[in-house]
C-alpha cells in the first residue's frame, strides 16, 4: 500500500514537472518576435532606419529585415544585421531564438560584453562578429557550439585567454579573432580542430610557450609544445604581431599538407626553420621575417 501510494505520488511530481518544465521550455516563432523586439529595445542609434519601423509588431517577424525563418519548424533560422552602423549592447534575450544557425552582426559598433546567453544555442553554424566594440574575455561556453563551422571575433576588444574547451569545435573551418587583445598562451587543445583550414591569431598579445620551448627550460614547457597535429585540413595560419616565442619544433611542419599561406612575422621566435617544411608542398606563401631566426626570410613560392 505503502507502495503504490509512493509510485503515485512519485507518478504525480513526474508529471508536475513534464507539465512545468514544458511550459517553460516551450519556445515558439512569439518567442523569437518578443526576443528580438528586446534586442531592438538595447539598440541605441539606427542612423539609417533599418530596424525601426521595419521590426514592427504589424508585420510576421519572418519578414522583417535581417530575418529569415525555417519553414520547417517556423522558427527563426538566421539573423543578418551586417554593416547597418547599429550601435548598442546586444540582448540576453537573442539566447532565446533557440533556432538560430547563423547570426551575423559584423561591421556595427555593438559594444558591451556578448551575451553569454548566446552559447546556450547550440544549433549555430556561423557566428560572425567581427568589427564591433566587444569588450571581455572568451568564455569555457564556446566550447559547447559544438556545430560550429565558421566562428569571426576579428578586429573587437576581445581580452584574456583563449579558452581550452575551443578544442572542442571540431566541425569549425574557419576561425579569426584577429585584432583583440588576447594573451597567454595558445592552447594545445587546438591541435584537436581537426576540421580547421583557416586560422587566424595575428595582432593580439598572445606570448610565450604556446609555440616551441620558450625560455623557461625544456622541462616545464615541454608538455606544451604547440603542434599542429591531424590538422590535415589547414591551409592558412596567420600568427603575426604576437609575443609568440620559443623555437618551432623539428616536428612542426610534418602533418600540414594542405598549408598555403603561413605568417609568423613579427614575433619572437628563434633558432631555425624546421626542415619539415619540406613537408608542406602545397605552400605558396611563408612569412617569417622580424623574428630571431637564424635564417629570416619571407618568400612567395610562385606556382
Ligand atoms: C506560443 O506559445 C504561447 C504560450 O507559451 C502561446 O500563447 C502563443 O499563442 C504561441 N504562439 C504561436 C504562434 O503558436
Ligand atoms: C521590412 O524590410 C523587408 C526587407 O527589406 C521588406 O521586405 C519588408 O517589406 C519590410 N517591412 C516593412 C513593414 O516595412
Ligand atoms: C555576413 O553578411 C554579409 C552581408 O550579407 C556577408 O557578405 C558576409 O559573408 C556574412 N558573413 C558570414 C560569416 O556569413
Ligand atoms: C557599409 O554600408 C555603407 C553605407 O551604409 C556603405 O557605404 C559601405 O560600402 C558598406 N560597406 C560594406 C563593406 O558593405
Ligand atoms: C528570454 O531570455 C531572457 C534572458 O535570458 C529571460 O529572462 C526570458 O524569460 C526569456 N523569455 C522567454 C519568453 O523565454
Ligand atoms: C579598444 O579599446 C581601446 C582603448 O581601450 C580603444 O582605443 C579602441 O578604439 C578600442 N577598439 C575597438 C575596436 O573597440
Ligand atoms: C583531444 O581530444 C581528446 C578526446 O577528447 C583528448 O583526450 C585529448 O587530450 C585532446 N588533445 C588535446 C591536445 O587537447
Ligand atoms: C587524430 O585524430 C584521430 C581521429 O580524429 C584520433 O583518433 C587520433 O588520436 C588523433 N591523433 C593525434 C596525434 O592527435
Ligand atoms: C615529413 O613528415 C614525416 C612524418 O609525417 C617525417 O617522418 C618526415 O621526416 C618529414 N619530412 C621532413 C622533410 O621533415
Amino acid at each position: 500500500m505503502v507502495n503504490v501510494l509512493s509510485r503515485l505520488l512519485l507518478f504525480l511530481i513526474s508529471l508536475h514537472c513534464f507539465v512545468a518544465c514544458l511550459a517553460t521550455n516551450t519556445k515558439n516563432i512569439t518567442t523569437d518576435q518578443s526576443s528580438l523586439l528586446a534586442f531592438k529595445s538595447l539598440i541605441t542609434s539606427d542612423p539609417y532606419d533599418m530596424l525601426s519601423n521595419n521590426w514592427s509588431t504589424s508585420s510576421h517577424v519572418c519578414t522583417w529585415v535581417g530575418v529569415t525563418c525555417d519553414e520547417r519548424h517556423n522558427r527563426v533560422h538566421s539573423l543578418n544585421l551586417h554593416n547597418m552602423s547599429l550601435r548598442g549592447i546586444v540582448s540576453p534575450n537573442l539566447g532565446n531564438l533557440s533556432f538560430l544557425v547563423i547570426l551575423n552582426l559584423s561591421s556595427n559598433s555593438f559594444n558591451g560584453q556578448f551575451s553569454k546567453e548566446i552559447y546556450w544555442l547550440h544549433r549555430l553554424k556561423v557566428i560572425s562578429i567581427a568589427y564591433n566594440e566587444f569588450v571581455g574575455g572568451i568564455p569555457e561556453a564556446l566550447g559547447d557550439l559544438s556545430q560550429l563551422q565558421i566562428l569571426y571575433l576579428g578586429a573587437n576588444n576581445f581580452s584574456g585567454f583563449l579558452p581550452q574547451s575551443i578544442g572542442n569545435l571540431r566541425q569549425l573551418k574557419r576561425f579569426d579573432i584577429s585584432r583583440n587583445m588576447l594573451s597567454g598562451p595558445i592552447p594545445q587543445t587546438i591541435s584537436n580542430m581537426s576540421s580547421l583550414e583557416y586560422l587566424a591569431l595575428q595582432l593580439n598579445y598572445f606570448s610565450g610557450n604556446g609555440c616551441g620551448y620558450g625560455h623557461l627550460g625544456d622541462k616545464q614547457l615541454s608538455g606544451e609544445i604547440l603542434l599542429f597535429n591531424n590538422m590535415t585540413s589547414l591551409r592558412v595560419v596567420y600568427f603575426e604581431a604576437n609575443n609568440l616565442n620559443g623555437r618551432l619544433p623539428n616536428e612542426f611542419f610534418n602533418q600540414l599538407p594542405q598549408l598555403e599561406d603561413f605568417t609568423l612575422r613579427n614575433n619572437q621566435f628563434e633558432g631555425s626553420i624546421p626542415r619539415s617544411i619540406g613537408n608542406c608542398t602545397s605552400l605558396i606563401y611563408i612569412n617569417l621575417a622580424s623574428n630571431f631566426l637564424t635564417e629570416s626570410y619571407s618568400l612567395n613560392i610562385l606556382k
